[in-house]
């Protein structure tokens, strides 16, 4: 992959890369999708990452369609594939971590400790040996971008850290891998997680400013829904992930809620132009 890269780069081409972990869906062929209006060659990487996942998480049956997700890139028409296996990017006697403190901690990270480190370490190294010009994320894990840009402007790397909107399903569920894993009644009680949000969202639309009320009424709706088991709402600061109280310049509602056995997130993104708040689910 690094001899491919270099190749490419030499000819003055501009790559765009977009890092999996498979079993892909819409939202990842969009961020390919994204990729391929503004880069050529379009390389792709799919490498479920054993080091930022939990010992009690879902590594081992994390759902694995390399056949289907390699077919799918290729129709999209992605370039490139790197799938590399967990010795080849972790071989014997690793022991270089990369942590970028202060926003890995808090949210996803008090709850999947040791997460961020695997996410930044894995995107520094698939970084290291694209270089694309860009690399594309969803926001979807919006604090996964947050971490992710910081590193990025932390280490002084050359790649341009874009954020693509997040693809829902028909009914607001944000489309994830893990979203196969809900049974019937567990996919339909899957949308509170929308429905919570899209609330915050009329409300902001309707003059509320206080942070505190929001996210109450967040959690009051999380709590309604008998199969879920929230585990936070939280409306933070984009830039620094802290609480506030007041939407203030850019802020992200944050939730993660369990059904079943499963963990979903999803987010609302709030903006500020001109003194008035506009609303991204
Ligand atoms: P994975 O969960 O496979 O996601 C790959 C990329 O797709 C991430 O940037 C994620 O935010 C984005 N994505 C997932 N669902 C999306 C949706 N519904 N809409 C828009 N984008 C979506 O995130 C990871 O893998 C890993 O942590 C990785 C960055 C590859 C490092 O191992």
């Amino acid at each position: 992959m690094k001899q491919s890269a270099r190749q490419v780069r030499a000819d003055g081409s501009s790559i765009g890369f977009v890092p999996t972990m498979g079993a892909l869906h819409a939202g990842h062929l969009s961020l390919v999708r994204s990729a391929l209006a503004e880069c050529h060659p379009v390389i792709a990487s799919i490498f479920v990452n054993p080091t930022q996942f939990g010992p009690h998480e879902d590594f081992q049956k994390y759902p694995r369609t390399m056949e289907a997700d390699s077919q799918q890139l290729e129709d999209a028409g992605v370039d490139y594939l790197f799938a590399p296996d967990a010795l080849e990017m972790y071989p014997r006697g690793f022991r270089t971590w990369v942590n970028v403190e202060g926003l890995s901690e808090c949210l996803e990270g008090r709850v999947r400790q040791g997460h961020f480190r695997g996410v930044t370490t894995v995107v520094l190294k698939l970084l290291e040996i694209v270089q694309p010009q860009k690399a594309y994320f969803g926001r979807k894990d919006a604090q996964q971008g947050r971490i992710i840009q910081q590193m990025a402007r932390d280490l002084h790397l050359d790649s341009e850290i874009v954020v693509c909107p997040i693809v829902r399903e028909p009914d607001g569920l944000a489309m994830s891998s893990r979203n196969v894993y809900l049974n019937s009644d567990e996919r339909r009680a899957a949308t509170i997680l929308f429905r919570a949000l899209d609330g915050a969202r009329a409300s902001i639309a309707h003059g509320e400013r206080d942070a505190l009320r929001i996210k109450a009424a967040i959690r009051e709706m999380l709590r309604a829904e008998p199969l879920a088991e929230p585990e936070y709402a939280e409306l933070v600061d984009a830039e620094t992930l802290e609480s506030v109280t007041r939407l203030r310049r850019a802020c992200l509602a944050l939730v993660a809620v369990r059904i079943g056995r499963v963990r979903l997130i999803d987010n609302l993104l709030i903006e500020e132009r001109d003194g008035a708040f506009l609303t991204k689910l």
